[in-house]
């Protein structure tokens, strides 16, 4: 099955549940909520929820839409704190892009403290949807491995440190951390979210965790390139916008060949990572996917 037909299986499942946890416009505060749902539905192409799904079939063995039904809370829950992630990283003060997914960015299409309420909105959301999940002990683990990925130890820290660095000279160790921790994070944390709901054993965990890390950092290695040499229609947003801000990226440290040949050496490394687990044929297709953004 192609990486693409898998995605158009899974979509309608997604999209239902995502429009059914967010609530009507017709509410208060009906601003707010019409940012929330614009941004969630403005184009993503669903990576991580996706991602999710399919490290779960290939652990439970066989591929059916069925048994995704229970895993839903927590696919809708990493697209909401990807979105947010998103919301706030296009805000005036942190990238200021007036693109994002294809269209305006939330704060340029509603106006910044919606902005910054329609992500906080999408983050209390995620936690709350993990609390639907049917086992205690499961949405416990899952709430823990989520928050700890978009935490100053994940995500945050990574967009800080971002920040921070932006008009510096700053090494590539520094750039890697800010990789892993920015873009990585939550994608670990898609594959091990479906590790803990199957009670994977430690030693398969932390090799797909692993698996996921590599990916994460190629995935933003690829972002960089392509906002060096990419298009509209690849970014959703006009290329150029890191040397605008001037953040250091694997392009500007190392160069474009460079930068290209690591992204290819962590995505063999993936492969390598899954490549004797049975069932892995989408999991083989996600780092094919990754190796086929690069330009
Ligand atoms: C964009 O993520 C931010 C990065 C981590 C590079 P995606 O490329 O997954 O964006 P959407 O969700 O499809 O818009
Ligand atoms: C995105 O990094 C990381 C997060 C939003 C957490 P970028 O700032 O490079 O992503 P784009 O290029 O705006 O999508
Ligand atoms: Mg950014
Ligand atoms: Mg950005
Ligand atoms: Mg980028």
């Amino acid at each position: 099955m192609l990486v693409q037909e898998y995605f158009k299986s899974r979509s309608g499942i997604l999209e239902k549940a995502l429009d059914a946890y967010l609530q009507p416009v017709s509410d208060t505060p009906s601003r707010v909520l019409e940012a929330m749902r614009y941004s969630v539905f403005a184009g993503g192409k669903r990576i991580r929820p996706m991602l999710f799904f399919a490290t779960y079939e290939m652990l439970i063995g066989r591929k059916n839409l069925r048994r995704l039904e229970r895993l839903l809370p927590v696919a809708c829950a990493l697209e909401f704190i990807h979105t947010a992630s998103l919301i706030h990283d296009d805000l005036p003060s942190v990238d200021n892009s007036a693109e994002r997914r294809g269209k305006a960015a939330c704060h340029v299409k509603f106006d910044e403290a919606t902005a910054i309420l329609a992500g906080d909105a999408l983050i209390t959301l995620s936690i709350e949807c993990l609390t639907y999940i049917k086992k205690s002990a499961s949405a416990v683990k899952c709430i823990g491995i989520l928050t700890r990925a978009m935490s100053t130890r994940g995500m945050i820290g990574g967009q800080a440190v971002d920040i921070l660095s932006a008009n510096k000279k700053i090494n590539i160790t520094t750039l890697r951390y800010i990789h892993i921790k920015k873009t990585g994070a939550l994608l670990q944390a898609a594959v091990e979210l479906a590790c803990a709901l199957y009670d994977a054993e430690e030693n398969l965990t932390i090799t797909l965790s692993n698996f996921a890390l590599n990916i994460g950092l190629a995935y933003q290695i690829v972002d960089d390139i392509l906002d060096e040499v990419g298009s509209f229609e690849v970014l959703g947003k006009e290329p150029g916008e890191d040397s605008r801000n001037q953040k250091a990226t694997y392009p500007s440290l190392l160069g474009l060949e460079k930068a290209k040949k690591t992204a290819e050496k962590l995505l063999r490394d993936s492969y390598n990572l899954i490549k004797n687990i049975p069932q892995n044929d989408i999991m083989i297709e996600f780092v094919n996917m990754v190796k086929e953004r690069l330009p």
